[in-house]
C-alpha cells in the first residue's frame, strides 16, 4: 500500500501520481498507473491511464472527485493481484485493472500542482488472511509533539483479541536501542519488546526478566522506515515487522486485559502510533 498525504494548491490545474517502470526522462518510461486528478473544470475528476512505449492507452475517467482546490487529502493506493484500489480521505474512490505487469513498477513519480506532506510505503497486516480491504491508513503525524520519544500511550481498556497496535517511524542515524513496553495496573515491571542495534537482536522481556530471543531476520536499519504491528490474540501477542510475521509471545488473557500503557523509547523518530 502506498499512502500520499498532501494538499491541493488553491490555484491547482492538475497533478499526477505515476507508478512508473523506470525513471529516465528521455525516453519516457512506461507508466503502469497514471492517477491524474484534474481541477480546471467546474467538476473535479480523476483520469487514470497507462503509458506504453510513449503512447497513452484508453483513458478511464471518474467524476465526482470529493477533493477540490485548497483541500488536504490522504490517498491510499492498495495494490491487489488484478487491480489497484484508490481511496480518497478514507472513502473508496476507484479501482483500475492493471494493463502492464505490476512487477515492472519501480518508481513513484509525483508531478504537477500538489503540496506533498508525506509518502508512505506501508505493509498490510500479515495475520489477516487474503485481506482485500484497505489496511489502516492512519496519517503520519509529522513533527508532532505527541510523538516525541520517549512517549506513552494509554490503553484504558487493556488489550483484547483482535486489537492491533501500530507503531511506524524512522530509525535514527546511530541507533543503540528501541523498546516498546507494555505496563499493567500493578507495580510489577512491564512486558518489553527490546531491539538491540549493537547485537542486531530482538527479544521479549517478561515482567519476571525472562528473556526470549526472537529468531527472525533483523529488519531495523539506520535511517530506514519501520513498522511494528502487535496483534492481540486470545492468549498473547503476535508480532509483525515490516509486514512480516515474526512469531508470538504468550501472556494470558487476564494479563492482556490488565495492560494500561504503551511506552515507546529509544533511537527512533515516530510517525504514527495507534493503539
Ligand atoms: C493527456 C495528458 C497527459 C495524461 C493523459 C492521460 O491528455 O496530456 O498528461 O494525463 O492525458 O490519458
Amino acid at each position: 500500500m502506498v499512502m500520499v498525504q498532501g494538499t491541493v494548491p488553491r490555484d491547482a490545474q492538475r497533478f499526477q501520481i505515476d507508478f512508473q517502470c523506470g525513471c529516465s526522462l528521455q525516453p519516457r518510461p512506461d507508466i503502469a498507473i497514471h492517477f491524474n486528478p484534474r481541477f480546471y473544470t467546474s467538476k473535479p475528476h480523476v483520469i487514470c491511464n497507462t503509458l506504453h512505449w510513449g503512447r497513452w492507452q484508453r483513458e478511464a475517467r471518474w467524476p465526482k472527485l470529493t477533493l477540490g482546490r485548497g483541500d488536504s487529502f490522504l490517498l491510499l493506493f492498495l495494490f491487489g493481484t488484478e487491480d489497484v484500489k484508490v481511496s480518497v480521505n478514507g472513502q473508496h474512490f476507484l479501482h483500475y485493472p492493471y494493463r502492464l505487469p505490476l512487477s515492472r513498477v519501480d518508481t513513484l513519480g509525483i508531478y504537477g500542482h500538489i503540496f506533498v506532506k508525506a509518502v508512505g510505503f506501508l505493509n498490510s497486516n500479515p495475520f489477516v488472511e487474503g485481506g482485500t480491504e484497505y489496511p489502516a491508513g492512519y496519517p503520519f503525524l509529522l513533527k508532532s509533539s505527541r510523538l516525541v520519544v520517549p512517549c506513552t500511550w494509554p490503553l484504558p481498556r487493556g488489550l483484547w483479541p483482535g486489537q492491533v497496535i501500530v507503531v511506524r517511524g524512522l530509525v535514527c542515524p546511530n541507533p543503540q536501542e528501541f523498546t516498546l513496553s507494555l505496563q499493567d495496573d500493578s507495580r510489577q515491571p512491564p512486558m518489553k519488546l527490546e531491539v538491540c542495534f549493537r547485537n542486531r537482536t530482538m527479544a521479549w522481556i517478561s515482567p519476571w526478566s525472562r528473556k526470549e530471543q526472537i529468531s527472525a531476520p533483523f529488519l531495523f536499519h539506520p535511517q530506514r522506515f519501520f513498522e511494528v504491528l502487535l496483534v492481540c490474540r486470545d492468549n498473547g501477542l503476535k508480532l509483525a515487522l515490516n509486514g512480516n510475521a515474526v512469531g508470538a509471545v504468550s501472556l494470558g488473557r487476564r494479563a492482556l486485559e490488565r495492560l494500561r500503557e504503551l511506552r515507546i523509547s529509544g533511537n527512533v523518530e515516530l510517525y504514527c502510533v495507534r493503539c
